[in-house]
């Protein structure tokens, strides 16, 4: 299994912070935001990854990041989208790195309270097919929305007016090989972009999708609202961790 973190696009939703420098560069809380994505994946045992990127400050990432050492990684791969052509246009440069195998995707504004190890263990036993990880929110039309029919997922719809759902799409996606066959039938949507809603629902039609319920808090960053929520989540999960780790340390000293 290998992995992508997405970090293309403009960031236009944060204006005036992205003028000058990429929005997966910008700080939440302590660490550039691509560093939460990144350490999800590498959590989850993936240590082959491509970092898709783009605009004018794409040369700061390999800055940043390097070779991933700090992640304890041996290598990174990166590759460059032009344009803003949306979240399947980005995932299309992975194929030559994905080289036939499965892959566990994440947006660069993504980023999740636990580990999603077991979500990708059961997705890799499966086999094929896609999976997609699913979160319950209160404001479902900012998202991809899904329509649940008992245990299955029938079909999502992107930004809906009327959800159907209360259960946002996260920016996680795990896909089999075939998932570069399918952005190849894709057609620009409405707002001109490929559309990982397009992927997931040519999965659903096949009866190749399956979905699993996000455990703990996750956010997206990509608005000024989202990304002070993002801040104030790894704040609190970082003091929590200290608290445990005093607590830990105060025991033994105790002892
Ligand atoms: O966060 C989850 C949501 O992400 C899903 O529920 C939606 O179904 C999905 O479409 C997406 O919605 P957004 O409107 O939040 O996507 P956004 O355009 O903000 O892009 C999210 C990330 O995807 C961005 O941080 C980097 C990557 N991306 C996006 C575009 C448009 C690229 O790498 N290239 C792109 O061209």
């Amino acid at each position: 299994m290998k992995g992508v973190v997405l970090a293309g696009g403009l960031g236009k939703r944060l204006e005036p912070l992205t003028r000058i420098t990429n929005k997966h560069l910008l700080p939440v809380y302590d660490r550039p935001m691509i560093y939460y994505p990144l350490q999800t994946l590498v959590e989850a045992g993936i240590s082959q990854i491509l970092i898709v990127t783009g605009g004018a400050n794409a040369g700061d990432f390999l800055r940043l990041l390097g070779n991933g050492e700090e992640f304890g990684l041996k290598h990174l791969d990166y590759t460059y989208q032009r344009g803003e052509g949306g979240i399947a246009d980005a995932l299309r440069l992975a194929e030559h790195f994905a080289a036939g195998e499965p892959i566990v995707v994440i947006l660069g504004d993504n980023v999740v309270e636990r580990s999603i190890r077991s979500y990708v263990q059961r997705f890799t036993a499966a086999g094929k097919g896609a999976k997609i990880l699913l979160k319950e929110v209160d404001d479902p039309s900012r998202f991809g929305v899904a329509e649940l029919r008992g245990d299955r997922i029938i079909g999502i719809e992107e930004k809906p007016r009327q959800p159907k759902s209360p259960y946002a799409v996260t920016g996680i996606y795990l896909y089999d090989a075939k998932v570069f066959d399918v952005i190849r039938t894709l057609t620009p949507s409405g707002r001109g972009e490929l559309e990982i809603t397009d992927v997931n629902n040519a999965y659903i039609a096949r009866g190749e999708m399956t979905y699993d319920i996000l455990d703990g808090w996750w956010t997206d960053a990509g608005l000024p609202e989202t990304l002070y929520r993002a801040a104030s989540l790894v704040r609190e999960r970082a003091l929590q961790q200290e608290g445990i780790g005093v607590s830990i340390r105060e025991a033994v000293t105790n002892r």
